[in-house]
């Protein structure tokens, strides 16, 4: 039987563009268990050029220069937004309102406020709605996942998260959107940070009172057009928090661009009753899993790249390791898998909500020092 295709439009075409491109492209060749079939229509940018050389280069059918228009189209199922955090908001809205199924970037939103309407307008337009946060979808994060739901470390105590880069150590390094408010939200806090919560809300549990420390070290940075000008860097440089989860567990999360000679160390440890489990990015295929068993118990390292692990049947015979593009490939297929079968993808704009929730309140308890209690 002839598979449904569905039309997707991606907006924003640089780093995140680039790895959805790559997902879009991959994820019905290699799943064919796949109902429907993703169509790379029209990848959308500002300036008309670069636009239609990202279209070449990255094998979409069309290019246009205004996501207004391409919301718009009847041709049109699925918007997927990769741009910076202050476009997410109006984009996800108007596309809610075409009825479009929403494929977002994290952080969702750059404000709680925007994330809550998000959500709304997503859930009140009836169409499937998800948070790219792609590292729940790494076969080792998955396999994780099902040992801590089948009790294999027992009940949970620790979660520490850690996610280290050293990319803005160079006072000299210019002040990108990423450095500004306006555009990024916030610093650590919502690029990386955010990750890492959404890690623990998906391994551990709910938060329910967090702590936050934000620290910004450089605090000009010359401007990327001009660069004989400074402008000010109003977001972290570093972000901090221990963390409640509602089951008692406890958390200390760590995000920072100044963790020198770290490149994209996104690791984290998670202490249970009965053992251990230890993933990092940096090693995405293999797991460490300490279980107690006795005097010969330690910790060993699970190769995730049997067919019988999460996601890795798709790909290649075992011990063919997997990398970074494929937690993308993993994630839409599972949007995918979302509209064919009409139930709501996780993690859905809930969860961003969700995970904003957590961010807002580390930035207030930032500002007072204070421990502040979630919801
Ligand atoms: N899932 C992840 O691991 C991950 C990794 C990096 C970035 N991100 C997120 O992805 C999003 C984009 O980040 P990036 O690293 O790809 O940034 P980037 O700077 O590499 O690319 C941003 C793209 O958006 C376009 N753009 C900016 N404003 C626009 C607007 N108003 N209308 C149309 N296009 C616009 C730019 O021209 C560019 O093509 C952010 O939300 C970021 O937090 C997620």
């Amino acid at each position: 039987m002839a598979k449904k295709k569905l039309n997707v439009a991606m907006i924003g075409y640089d780093f995140m563009g680039r790895a959805h491109s790559n997902a879009w492209r991959q994820v019905a060749r290699f799943m064919p268990d796949l109902t429907c079939e993703p169509v790379m229509k029209v990848v959308v940018g500002r300036t008309e050029t670069k636009v239609k050389e990202a279209a070449e280069r990255l094998g979409w059918a069309e290019y246009a220069t205004r996501w207004e228009d391409v919301i718009a189209r009847k041709d049109i199922d699925i918007i997927d937004i990769c741009t910076p955090g202050d476009s997410h908001m109006p984009i996800a809205i108007a596309a809610a309102a075409a009825k479009k199924h929403i494929l977002c970037e994290k952080p969702l939103a750059n404000t709680l406020a925007d994330a809550e309407q998000m959500w709304k307008a997503a859930t009140k337009a009836g169409v499937i709605h998800m948070v790219c946060h792609n590292y729940r979808r790494c076969p080792a994060v998955a396999l994780a996942k099902q040992l801590i739901d089948a009790g294999t470390i027992g009940k949970i105590y620790h979660y520490r998260g850690t996610y280290l880069q050293d990319w803005i150590v160079d006072p000299a390094f210019p002040r990108v959107w990423r450095l500004v408010k306006s555009s990024a939200g916030s610093g650590s806090l919502g690029d990386i940070l955010s990750h890492t919560m959404d890690l623990s809300r998906y391994l551990v549990g709910e938060p329910v009172e967090v702590n936050g420390l934000l620290k910004t070290f450089i605090t000009e940075r010359p401007l990327p057009d001009d660069p004989a000008k400074k402008g000010a860097v109003d977001v972290d440089d570093a972000a901090l928090s221990l963390v409640r989860y509602d089951n008692g567990a406890v958390g200390y999360l760590e995000g920072t661009r100044f963790a020198t000679g770290r490149k994209n160390y996104n690791r984290f440890e998670i202490n249970g009753a009965k053992g251990s489990i230890v993933w990092d990015l940096e090693q995405l295929n293999e797991l460490q899993l300490y279980v107690e068993e006795g005097p010969n118990s330690g910790f060993r390292t699970i190769l995730v790249t049997d067919g019988k692990h999460p996601y890795v049947g798709a790909w290649w015979p075992s011990g063919h390791i997997i990398g970074y593009e494929h937690s993308f490939t993993h994630t839409v297929y599972d949007f995918l898998r979302a509209i064919a079968e009409q139930k709501q993808a996780s993690p859905s704009f809930e969860d961003g909500y969700k995970n904003q929730r957590v961010l807002d309140a580390i930035e207030r308890s930032a500002q007072d020092g204070k421990w502040v209690k979630i919801g």
